[in-house]
Parts: C-alpha cells; sequence; structure tokens
C-alpha cells in the first residue's frame, strides 16, 4: 500500500479520491472533469498541494536550480493549473470558492526559505489578482496562512528546532496547531457567512505572526 492508497483508505464514506500531480496539467484538467462528473459542481476549490524539501533550507546562492523550477511547479504554478480549469465551471454556475493555503512565511521570513518563502508570498498575490478578476461573476477567492501546524512536513524542521514544546512555546498561544484548525477555517471561509469575504488572506497561527519577540521583555 503506498502513501496515496493509505490516505484513500482514511478517507469517510462519500469522499472520493483522485490521484494527480498538481504540477501536470492533464492531472489538473482530469480532476475538475473527474469532480464535474460525479457531482455535477465545483462549489469549492483548496489549493493546499506543496512542497518543502529538506534540501530547500539552504542560502539562496546554494539553492540547486532543479529544486527551485520543482517547487515553483507545485506550490505556484500548481495552484493556477487546478484554478484555471475549475473557474469556467464556477463562471458558468456563477459562484465558487477558491481557497489557496499560503504560509507564515508568506508574510514575514527567515534563513534558509530562498524559495517556499516567495513562492508562498505569490500564492497571497494569486488570491488577491483572481479575487479581483473574478469577483463579478460569483467567485471568491481567499487564502489561509497556517502557522506551525503539526502535519508530516514540519516533523522534521520541529526535531531540529528543539523540538516541539520548544517551537510551540514560541507560540502566544502556547502550542502549535493541528491540521483539523486549518480545515475548520477553510469551511468558513467557503461558506456563505464569509460572502463578504474575497482577495483577502486569514492567518490562522496562534498569534505567531503579530508576536514581536525581540521586544517582549517577559519570558512566556
Ligand atoms: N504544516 C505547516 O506547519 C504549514 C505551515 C504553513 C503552510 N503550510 C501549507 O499547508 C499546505 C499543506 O501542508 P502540509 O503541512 O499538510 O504538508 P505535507 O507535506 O504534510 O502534505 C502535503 C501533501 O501534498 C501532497 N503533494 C505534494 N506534492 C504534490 C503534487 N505535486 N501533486 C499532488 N499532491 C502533492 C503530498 O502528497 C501530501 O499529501 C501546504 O500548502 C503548505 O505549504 C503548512
Amino acid at each position: 500500500m503506498d502513501v496515496n492508497d493509505e490516505a484513500a483508505a482514511q478517507l469517510p464514506d462519500g469522499i472520493e479520491f483522485v490521484y494527480g500531480d498538481t504540477s501536470n496539467e492533464d492531472d489538473c484538467r482530469n480532476a475538475v472533469a473527474f469532480a464535474v462528473e460525479s457531482h455535477g459542481t465545483i462549489d469549492v476549490l483548496v489549493n493546499n498541494a506543496a512542497i518543502q524539501p529538506k534540501a530547500s533550507y539552504v542560502p539562496v546562492h546554494e539553492m540547486p536550480k532543479e529544486l527551485w523550477d520543482r517547487m515553483v511547479a507545485v506550490n505556484f504554478t500548481g495552484y493556477t493549473l487546478l484554478a484555471r480549469h475549475a473557474i469556467p465551471i464556477m463562471r458558468k454556475q456563477q459562484s465558487g470558492v477558491i481557497v489557496n493555503i499560503a504560509s507564515g512565511q508568506a508574510h514575514r521570513t527567515a534563513r534558509q526559505v530562498p524559495a517556499y518563502g516567495p513562492i508562498k508570498a505569490a500564492n497571497l498575490h494569486q488570491t488577491r489578482q483572481w479575487g479581483v478578476e473574478y469577483a463579478r461573476e460569483g467567485i471568491r477567492v481567499v487564502s489561509v496562512s497556517p502557522g506551525c501546524i503539526n502535519t508530516p512536513m514540519v516533523h522534521a524542521t520541529l526535531a531540529e528546532q528543539g523540538g516541539e514544546a520548544q517551537v510551540a512555546n514560541r507560540h502566544p498561544l502556547g502550542r502549535i496547531g493541528q491540521p483539523e484548525e486549518i480545515a475548520a477555517a477553510v469551511l468558513w471561509l467557503s461558506s456563505d457567512d464569509a460572502a463578504f469575504i474575497t482577495a483577502t488572506d486569514l492567518e490562522v497561527d496562534g498569534g505567531l505572526g503579530a508576536f514581536a519577540a525581540f521586544a517582549d521583555p517577559y519570558p512566556m
């Protein structure tokens, strides 16, 4: 059983799973066609698939060009490929929501993230540009910028940064986030309760982004 089979096996009844590489336009076209054939509509597209390989944690002058190209292809172009096939369906039905998963690193930076950070910042601008472009056609576009969330992507870096407790302590809420907390934000932004929200971003980060650690006189 490979990782995709494992993911498919964990899905609740009624959820369908389509294999694909989001950097491949045919796969994106197929995924959208599958959704339309199965359900007749696409109400929500969540652009979530992204990579941050360990080899990308280097200063920009050491960044292998092939890795840069791959990260752009998945983390940036992939979002556009899925959107450009879903948007014609949403335009036809005059409704739809696109949620781009960005990152706290789209707003602030650090050492050794010369690809991930700038490309995540570009996800914010995809959100603004598409949001403005399609606003009069019933399509809303928003992004969510997670802080540190307990997923396989961060497990290796958590260990390198002194463990989860150390990283958790940097967050004003005193813990890292759970994937369900990002899902809840995506669900709310996709709902009609968020009908006046488009072309903007929501940081879901336990207060991390607002906290100027250098200026805080009290240990947390
Ligand atoms: N975990 C965090 O702390 C954190 C923080 C900020 C932003 N994010 C963002 O949240 C999103 C989800 O990240 P995660 O932490 O769950 O990462 P993850 O590595 O745990 O999971 C990423 C998923 O994307 C899939 N994927 C990767 N490349 C793909 C491709 N080309 N085509 C199709 N699927 C592909 C992987 O199979 C995996 O299931 C990403 O956009 C990431 O940048 C995560």
